[in-house]
């Protein structure tokens, strides 16, 4: 039976990073490098995906799970040196593998389909993923003869001053029929600048013993970028983000300004909703129909249904119901659920905290650990006091309930449905239906004082 494997190469530490965290862990678009490329590879059929790890391994296995087999490279002695580590797994397996590497995040599943075609179309025994780069700078060069054949793959390093003038590169992808590519890898040596087992080698290796080697070459450069250092990183984060941008506009959302919007992978946005400049929406979000996402607001692995309006104000793992709307310059922090038609308007902060259809509360109040039943209404300034300086309490409060602006609730607190506040209390007891609560002491007028002022003797 012929099979279709592929091997993931992600042990390199990335010095040129200058970064203490791994390579193939930096983001792109939110995501890590090393899962971009697996997702695209498991929207082929595979029946084995072996990733190589080393410089932190555990890391990476935490990142991406059992979503894949792995194998040590303990001391990364090049990138042939790094597929030979999956031998024990593949070697003796009829059929195609496909090589790639952690730190190419754009390349899609369509053009590693179109290297598989090509590759069987071609007969070939290996075949390189090739494109056509503007400034080659440090990727491999691609060598073929006065008939246009490939000969062999030249490091820029290694390379002589001709070879360093070709354009066409190495993007690091190729398919090479399995049990070739094991027994090409034995003849490499690392007699080059680097020291390294390099697995460009097997393509001259595989020449040189007469069988048939191709390259199929890509139109897209930038699809085929390697991410060496931030330069590099943040020109995949561009080119990644034109692409999602581009995908959510086809699909109905408006961006009003696409250079100046950031949307991580993976995050749903529905028909109809727009999108202003400088928005940030994070990894795991959903926004659903018809919202409108403010200018500079950031949205972070939060659920916001159907025309829900949000304006300049950050939200972070929580939930916005149909209807609702916050801000400006308001922000939900983790475990908030905001239910239908709620209103927060300006300078508010939200934690832990459950909503109920139809309350309001329109500036500057702080709700921290609290349950807030329907048509409430919270006035301005109003703080629910949580923190006794050691635990969190909790305050529920029941329906159609009225809290007078610039209340203190000093947690833990019932507050029963129809409950009235009066402004300005520092409320420590609880409530019963219908009851109101005033805690604050009576004015006292001073007859004719403003003229006792020494300052103000007329
Ligand atoms: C490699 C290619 C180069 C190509 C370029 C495309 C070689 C020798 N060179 O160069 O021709 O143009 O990719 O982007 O293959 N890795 C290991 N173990 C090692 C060394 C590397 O797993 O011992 C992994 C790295 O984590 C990385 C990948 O292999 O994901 C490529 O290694 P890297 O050092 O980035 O190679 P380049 O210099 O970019
Ligand atoms: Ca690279």
């Amino acid at each position: 039976m012929s099979t279709r494997n592929t091997i993931i190469l992600a042990a390199g530490k990335g010095t040129r990073m200058k970064s203490k965290l791994y390579k193939v862990l930096h983001k792109v678009c939110g995501k890590t490098m090393v899962d971009h490329v697996l997702s695209q590879v498991e929207r082929l059929k595979m029946d084995n995906i072996i990733t190589v790890v080393g410089y932190g391994a555990e890391k990476v296995e935490e990142s991406i799970g059992d979503r894949t087999k792995y194998v040590l490279q303990d001391q990364q002695l090049g990138t042939g040196d790094a597929v030979e580590r999956t031998e024990d797994l593949l070697k003796d397996i009829d059929g195609t593998t496909l090589v790639v590497s952690g730190d190419t995040p754009l390349l899609t599943s369509d053009t590693f389909e179109k290297l598989f075609d090509y590759h069987e179309q071609q007969q070939a025994t290996a075949t390189i993923l090739t494109s056509i780069a503007p400034d080659p700078a440090a990727y491999g060069r691609i060598v073929r003869n006065d008939l246009g054949i490939v000969e062999k793959i030249v490091e820029a390093k290694d390379a002589t001053s001709e070879e360093i003038a070709i354009k066409e590169i190495n993007t690091g992808v190729y398919v090479f029929d399995n049990k070739a590519l094991f027994k090409a890898l034995k003849q490499v040596e690392n007699n080059n600048a680097q020291q390294e087992f390099y697995l460009t080698d097997v393509i001259g290796i595989i020449k040189a013993q007469g069988d048939n080697v191709s390259a199929y070459q890509m139109t897209d450069f930038e699809e085929s970028i390697g991410v060496n250092d931030r330069v590099a990183l943040s020109d995949a984060n561009r080119i990644m983000q034109e692409r999602i941008n581009r995908y959510h506009m086809y699909h109905g959302v408006t961006i009003d300004n696409p250079a100046d919007t950031y949307i991580d992978a993976g995050v749903e946005i529905g028909t109809d909703t727009i999108i202003e400049p400088g928005v940030q929406l994070k990894a795991g979000t959903i926004i659903g129909d018809n919202c409108v996402v403010g200018a500079h607001s950031k949205v972070i692995n939060s659920k916001i249904h159907d025309n829900v309006k949000i304006t300049s104000s950050v939200i972070e793992d929580s939930e916005m119901m149909d209807n609702s709307d916050i801000g400006p310059n308001s922000h939900l922090r983790p475990e908030s659920i905001i239910g239908k038609s709620v209103h927060i308007g300006n300078f508010c902060e939200v934690k832990k905290a459950t909503i109920d259809e139809g309350t309001k509360m329109g500036h500057l109040s702080y709700v921290g650990n609290a349950h807030l039943g329907k048509n409430i209404n919270i006035g301005c300034g109003v703080i629910f006091v949580n923190y006794d300086g050691k635990e969190k309490h909790q305050t529920n409060v029941g329906d159609n309930s009225f809290i007078g602006s610039n209340a203190n609730l000093v947690a833990p607190l019932e507050i029963a449905s129809h409950s009235f506040i009066a402004a300005g209390s520092t409320i420590t007891d609880d409530l019963n239906e219908f009851d109101m609560g005033i805690a604050r002491s009576r004015q006292t007028n001073k007859a004719g004082y403003y003229k006792k002022l020494p300052y103000n003797k007329e």
